[in-house]
């Protein structure tokens, strides 16, 4: 029997017109129903969700040829429903010639050979959906790969029909303010292309041209790839490279209002006939432009929060709060029924675009010493290097993760402290196979000869395969991964997480202390920044005579509040969260 999902509805009609769209695959696939969890049919359920990126070329692969695929990440559904994760998000899968890890599509509507097909995408979806996990992939809308056919006959052909698909001019003097984004690589936004004589626009590599949206037919192209995809059943998407997407002589071609109109009006679609998807935003900016891309509750559902993120690493190498402090009293109030996305790492570089030049200098000086460990303006390593695979300081970041407003988005392999390989070329040194298994050579990544493997599996202590894996973890009550799973399910339990307020508590010394509350429940979450053990010492109202319950943390119980100064001792970088709630709530046992 086919299963759909609860909150998707029926597929809309087929676009009128849709130029370079394949048709999806429509036979059904036979599935059985699963114990456990289903979807929720609540449309805002990415306010509550957790996410967890899946890099598919180094998940699982399936067929043998060294390459992860899609259907290798359908074996390990079960493992992400386990871990208690609500939704994946899968980086580009469509045709390219992959010279930035598919961020260079060719083909909109299409799927790499390599990963699978549409059937295989849709017994993906299915099989998710069964196991109450949605799926979300990237939508490159910024520009295309050189080799789209459409660039190749916008430069071949500058009268035909794709002659204004991308931004053509006769020389490289406009929008000089823009700036360039991979800094180390590309010395212009600007190429000169040798067949139609003209320079052409881009914001990333040069063989990623961007595309025209002064021309509406692009925008008409990009919805309909988008409905391909919604009438598959994807759930949303990660709109890749947003701030980009229109260009103004005179500013520096970021956040225009062009490109909140070409959103809103993306949104719209989404609204009229897909309801209950989502669109999440990559647009690496300060919070007062992130927050744009919410527009009135009518563009965004989901925006990243790039600016906490490097701050919770200097935290805690300054041992201080003060910068993330500043950074949430920065932060502007959200639309209703909009989200942030949180995160600690992903695919791409730890970026250092949103900190000043100062605070770039320290982060680097601290977690990237060596300059093979940087890249572009950010740091090419993963979560356990970056803090010398520090299980109190990991535990302490995903603390603040979890706690803190938005919706946590993890990274695969950071859930059991993989490590990094910094002489692989831009950022395929946080690219490399997942490790499932002890067992050489492809430690359950793959059966092939690690030859073909595009990344070498880690060998060497302390982050190879025998140190590092997900069956020993799963093995071991004590490990990382048995303490996430848990701290998932303690999250998932209280939904004060995902939808209470956020308040900063004022702390007398370097204990990050804030609490969440959401009617009679309130949530305290201590974190100490500090390598020493520190007093939490927090003035605490209306709570006298009250003892918390200990959701989480570094302490097996809390002392009842005597007095409004509420104090309690955490070890050097301990965390803690307390739990206030009317009626006393039922610990979350560990399963
Ligand atoms: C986004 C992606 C990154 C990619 C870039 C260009 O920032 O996260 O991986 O290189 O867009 O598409």
């Amino acid at each position: 029997m086919t299963q759909a999902p609860a909150s998707v509805p029926a597929a809309a009609p087929a676009p009128a017109s849709a130029p370079t769209a394949a048709t999806p695959a429509d036979d059904a696939v036979e599935m059985a129903p699963l114990p456990g969890r289903s979807l929720t049919d609540d449309p805002q359920w990415f306010k509550k969700a957790v996410f967890y990126e899946v890099w598919v070329r180094a998940f699982r692969d399936s067929t043998g040829t060294g390459v992860g695929d899609l259907n290798g990440l359908v074996e390990k559904l079960d493992y992400l429903a386990w871990l208690g994760v609500d939704c994946i998000w899968i980086p580009p899968f469509f045709p390219s010639p992959e010279r930035d890890g598919g961020y260079d599509v060719d083909f909109l509507t299409g799927i790499q050979v390599q990963l699978g097909t549409h059937q295989g995408m849709k017994v993906l979806l299915q099989e998710a959906h069964a196991r109450g996990i949605r799926v979300i992939s990237d939508f490159v809308v910024n520009h295309t790969s050189s080799d789209h056919p459409w660039f190749i006959s916008s430069r071949e052909d500058p009268e035909g029909p794709h002659g204004d698909y991308y931004v053509w001019r006769d020389d490289d003097t406009a929008y000089a303010d823009a700036r360039i984004i991979f800094v180390d690589s590309e010395e212009s936004n600007w190429t000169f292309d040798p067949v139609r004589k003209q320079f052409y626009w881009h914001r990333f590599y040069h063989h990623q041209p961007d595309l025209n949206y002064d021309n509406p037919q692009v925008l008409e192209e990009i919805l309909n790839a988008l409905r391909f995809w919604l009438d598959l059943g994807l759930d949303g998407f990660r709109l890749d490279a947003v701030p980009y997407l229109v260009e103004e002589e005179g500013t520096n071609c970021e956040n225009l209002p062009g490109t909140h109109a070409i959103l809103k009006r993306i949104r719209q679609m989404v609204d009229e006939e897909y309801p209950g998807r989502m669109l999440l935003a990559e647009a690496n900016q300060w919070p007062n432009e992130a927050v744009e891309y919410f527009g009135d509750g009518d563009e965004c559902h989901m925006a990243f929060h790039f600016p906490v993120m490097p701050r919770m690493f200097m935290a805690l190498r300054q041992g201080s709060r003060a910068s993330i402090s500043q950074i949430l009293a920065d932060t502007p109030e959200l639309p209703e029924n909009c989200q942030w996305a949180t995160f600690l790492r992903n695919h791409d570089e730890l970026t250092l675009e949103m900190v000043t030049e100062e605070e770039r200098d320290y982060l680097w000086a601290q977690y990237a010493p060596v300059s093979k460990m940087r890249l572009n303006l950010g740091i090419r390593r993963r979560l356990a290097p970056l803090v010398d695979n520090d299980i109190r300081q990991i535990k302490l970041l995903h603390s603040m993760l979890l706690s803190l407003p938005g919706s946590p988005v993890l990274y695969y392999g950071d859930e059991i402290g993989m490590g990094d390989n910094i002489w692989l070329p831009d950022r395929d040194g946080v690219r490399t196979p997942m490790q499932w298994t002890s067992e050489g050579p492809g430690g359950g990544f793959s059966e092939a000869n690690p030859y073909l493997f595009p990344k070498p599996i880690p060998c060497a202590p302390p982050y190879g395969i025998e140190h590092v894996n997900v069956a020993d973890q799963q093995a071991d009550p004590d490990s990382l991964l048995n303490w996430l799973r848990h701290t998932l399910q303690v999250r998932r339990a209280h939904e004060v997480f995902g939808l209470g307020s956020f308040r900063e508590l004022e702390s007398t010394n370097e204990v990050f202390a804030f609490e969440r509350a959401q009617g009679s429940t309130r949530v305290l979450s201590f974190n100490n920044l500090t390598e020493w053990p520190q007093l939490v010492d927090v003035q605490l109202e209306g709570l006298v005579g009250r003892t918390p319950s200990v959701l989480s943390g570094s302490i097996g119980e809390a002392p009842e509040v005597i007095v409004d100064q509420y104090q309690l001792e955490l070890p050097p970088f301990g965390y803690v969260w307390l739990l206030f709630s009317d009626p006393p709530a039922t610990p979350v046992q560990r399963s």
